[in-house]
């Protein structure tokens, strides 16, 4: 079913194929349909859950009020099993590269294939040849293409997560992808896997930043020549199509040391087109976000502990926390299960004023550390000024990195910041800040 934005009722239905098949596909497919509208637009869509246990959408990246945040407990009440509906409605006050993904039970729904891209287009949106989007997913494939059947497991839980063994571009495993001499592509890549991180390099092309999380950043060559994208994170790349009519070019995921594969091939049809490549680059125009003031801002200091390899938090290894959940990790020495948002918050942010945290990672782990509600200016990472002061809606911590970010605290609510490996998220890498 096609959605676009529009007054009219939307349905984004949710359904599982047949026992035993790989996957639960959003509207028959993987990925989920592709939202795509105007900047300042209304999104309007009712989710009519049609999967054997509950569910919630969650719009990745979005500023959108706290009540359309899709938190089961926290913002909403889970959408019931079996033909719960919800209906999700607000306009998306930035344009960018997003996504939509359950929030509850989410290493296996979102493991399963539920997401989609969600495209907000700028007003004026910048003069290019083709616009592609590429989502990443990762499955964990038995020798049947099924999905191996151990989402949640101890094991990825206190490790590097849930990675796979089948990488995926818009739900396929891809030979190559046509493309035409001369093009200029904005090319907005999505990493909706569970854990993996990409690492990817464009073989004989000189790719330019120009948008990270969906928010513009200044146009630059990625470092090393390599986008890295940690899961939730998104990157807008221009690809100039500067390669021969007929030749093939790779593009190569090399992010795990030893661990390098092909992702696919960039292969160019026999003719030229007359397209934009080598012109100059476009810039983005600004969302409009509020800059933290450094010099009034309140500092705070978020620690993440636990994993193997790392001090665990008081007996929580034996699996005190009881339920099929246990416990690998903490923020500040509280390790919170994926249903449990009672109690008091993380933090507590006074509304409308600057605030800085420092996220320090005191596990051996990488965690893509992101915020709902908000976006921040990442100011330094591993004690190094960012180069560019990117606003981000994730930041991907090294094992024992550690990154300060800004940002102004300008929306109400109880707001979910949590590390965006999802096996890590369930066993305690979660926390809620309030902004009141
Ligand atoms: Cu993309 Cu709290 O999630
Ligand atoms: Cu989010
Ligand atoms: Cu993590």
């Amino acid at each position: 079913m096609k959605l676009d934005a529009m007054n009219r009722r939307n349905f984004l239905r949710t359904s599982l194929a047949v026992a035993g098949a790989a996957i639960f596909p959003a509207a028959g497919g993987v990925p989920g349909p592709e939202i795509r509208l105007k900047q300042g637009e209304r999104l309007r869509i009712e989710l009519e859950n049609l999967l054997p246990s509950d569910t919630t959408v969650h719009w990745h990246g979005v500023r959108v009020p706290n009540a359309m945040d899709g938190v089961p407990q926290l913002t909403q009440a889970p959408i019931r099993a079996n033909g719960g509906r919800f209906l999700y409605e607000f306009a998306v006050p930035d344009a960018g590269t997003f996504w939509y993904h359950p929030h509850l039970g989410s290493p296996e729904q979102v493991g399963r294939g539920l997401y989609g891209a969600l495209i907000v287009e700028e007003r004026d949106p910048p003069a290019v040849d083709r616009d592609s989007v590429w989502m990443l997913g990762d499955w964990r494939l038995d020798r049947r293409a099924h999905s191996v059947e151990d989402f949640g497991n101890f094991m990825d839980a206190s490790h590097a997560g849930r990675i796979g063994n089948s990488v995926t571009v818009n739900g396929a495993i891809r030979e190559s992808l046509e493309l035409r001499s001369g093009e200029r592509v904005r090319l907005r890549l999505i990493n909706a896997a569970n854990a993996r991180i990409f690492g990817l390099n464009f073989r004989n092309h000189d790719p330019l930043v120009i948008a990270l999380d969906g928010q513009p950043v200044t146009v630059h060559r990625p470092e090393g020549g390599r986008v890295v994208l940690g899961p939730s994170m998104r990157a807008d790349v221009l690809v100039d199509a500067t390669g021969e009519p007929g030749s093939t070019y790779s593009v190569i995921d090399d992010f795990y040391e030893n661990r390098a594969y092909r992702l696919l091939d960039l292969k160019y049809s026999p003719t030229r087109a007359r397209g934009r490549a080598g012109t100059q680059p476009p810039m983005l125009a600004p969302n409009p976000l509020s800059e933290p003031d450094l010099a009034s801002a309140q500092r705070h200091r978020v620690r993440f502990e636990g994993g193997m390899m790392g001090r665990m938090p008081g007996g929580m290894m034996g699996g005190m926390m009881g339920g099929k959940h246990r416990m690998a990790w903490s923020v500040n020495g509280r390790a919170l299960g994926e249903h449990d948002h009672g109690g008091e918050p993380l933090l507590t942010l006074a509304h409308r004023r600057s605030h800085v945290i420092e996220v320090v990672n005191d596990t051996s782990w990488h965690h893509p550390t992101h915020l709902h509600g908000h976006v921040f200016r990442v100011l330094t990472r591993n004690g190094k000024p960012t180069a560019y002061r990117e606003w981000q809606d994730s930041v991907l911590l090294d094992p024992h990195g550690r990154a300060e970010i800004a940002f102004v605290a300008d929306n109400p609510g109880d707001w979910m910041f949590h590390c965006h490996v999802l096996e890590h998220q369930a066993s305690g890498l979660m926390a809620v800040l309030r902004v009141a």
